[in-house]
């Protein structure tokens, strides 16, 4: 079922970082869509794996953004955004958004809507956290992101997973 294999020291070396990135990756975990917009109007999407929930009163929620990302500046001078927890068949938008693109959005028109603050919000999700941001904690080569929940919508379906870099029904990537 599972194997014991070295265990490596500090994540010092680029070569350790990768080592790391891998056995972080052995924690599965669900998939969301986050998006925002910034002052000038110009959307912004990505596919993120490091959503928490925090507390329920107040209602805040994390997630961090990685300071090289292509949006990240964008992200992070922002004063929303909206996570969506994404379901089994929304793989390929996690995959579209998972790229660097100038507009991720106009594959996938049909399916935004304008939520809280003018931002994207996914028509379909599993459940949808739209977020006014609480506060930014810069740490390593990450900004966690809090937010602070003002609308939530939550619904039932099969969710879509990530472990060990694969991408799918919890069932066939595990
Ligand atoms: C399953 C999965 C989870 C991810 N989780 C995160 C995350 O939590 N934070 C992050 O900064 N990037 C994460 N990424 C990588 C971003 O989606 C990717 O860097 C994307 O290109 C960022 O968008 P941008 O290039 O438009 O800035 C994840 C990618 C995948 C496939």
């Amino acid at each position: 079922m599972y194997s014991w294999f070295d265990t490596f020291g500090p994540a010092d070396t680029p070569a350790d970082a990768r080592a790391l990135r891998t056995a972080f990756s052995n924690f599965a975990t669900g998939v969301c869509l986050v998006t925002t917009v910034a002052a000038d109007g110009k959307r912004e999407g990505m596919t993120i794996n490091s959503f928490a929930s925090v507390s329920l009163q107040p209602a805040l929620l994390l997630w961090s953004i990685r300071d090289e990302a292509r949006s990240a500046d964008v992200f992070v001078a922002s004063g929303r955004f909206v996570v969506s927890v994404l379901g089994v068949e929304q793989q390929e938008l996690a995959l579209h958004f998972a790229r660097p693109a100038e507009d991720k959005f106009a594959k996938f028109a049909d399916q935004f809507e304008d939520g809280l603050g003018g931002c994207p919000r996914l028509r379909a999700s599993i459940a949808t956290f739209e977020c006014a941001t609480w506060s930014r904690h810069k740490e390593g080569d990450h900004t966690i992101l809090i937010g602070k929940v003002e609308r939530f919508s939550s619904s039932h379906g099969a969710p879509l997973a990530t472990y060990a870099g694969k991408l799918g029904a919890p069932g066939e990537i595990a």
